[in-house]
């Protein structure tokens, strides 16, 4: 099967959860795509929709949402997203399409959040896709210090600027073997924005597509 497959299969599979009047964030990223094709045949059952991008902003548009601010709306019901990894303990890196920060925000304000990916993001240890920090650009090479006291080599992503109007610096060479220590960590240099690791907020559900079906960890 296909990457392209197993990642609309799970995006799919996130449909189960949305339940009748749902206040719904949707995450960004080519998994998520599949899930915004799917929408508009329950759009009946979607209260309201908060985009994590600009880019599901516009998706969703496209697809005849009305989008809202998270300011206007509160609290989420639910929060869909995908992952660049994923671990047993529901802890994820994000934030290979950049947009980790507003990510963040959805995944914090929902009481529940369903992670979607395919089998190719599952991992013992997390940190060999490299972590993505969302960092203010006059600190780049202050917090870039930072991590390679801790054996990371920062790279400046390229041609690059958030929707936040920030850098992203994309650690290579991590082992993050505490997740929630090196969140809380890297969180505290000043000029962090936020590191990609979820962590402290991890995924309730995660839904792993696989070659004959999807597996489901947490609920
Ligand atoms: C976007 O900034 C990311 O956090 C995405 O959720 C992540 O990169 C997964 O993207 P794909 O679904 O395209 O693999």
């Amino acid at each position: 099967m296909d990457q392209d497959k197993q990642k609309r299969e799970a995006a799919l599979a996130a449909l189960e959860f949305i339940a009748p009047g749902t206040r719904l964030g949707v995450g960004t990223g080519s998994t998520v795509n599949f899930l915004i094709d799917a929408l508009p045949d329950i759009a009946d059952k979607i209260d309201v929709v908060v985009a994590s991008s600009i880019a599901t902003e516009s998706r969703l548009r496209m697809a005849g949402f009305t989008v809202s601010e998270l300011s206007e709306v509160g609290d989420l019901d639910l929060y869909i997203d995908g992952a660049d990894e994923v671990n047993k303990q529901l802890h994820l890196i994000k934030g290979g399409g950049g947009a980790l920060t507003r990510e963040k925000i959805l995944a914090g304000a929902a009481r529940k959040f369903v992670c979607i990916v395919d089998e190719s993001k599952r991992v013992g240890v997390l940190g060999s896709f490299p972590l993505p920090v969302e960092i203010i650009p006059m600190a780049e090479s202050l917090v870039s210090r930072q991590f390679v006291k801790a054996r990371g080599q920062p790279i400046l992503r390229k041609d690059f600027v958030t929707d936040n109007g920030n850098l992203i610096l994309d650690v290579h060479g991590l082992q993050i073997t505490n997740p929630l220590e090196m969140e809380q960590r890297f969180n505290q240099v000043p000029g962090v924005v936020t590191v990609g690791i979820f962590a402290q907020r991890p995924a309730d559900a995660l839904l792993i597509a696989r070659e004959g079906g999807v597996d489901q960890l947490g609920s």
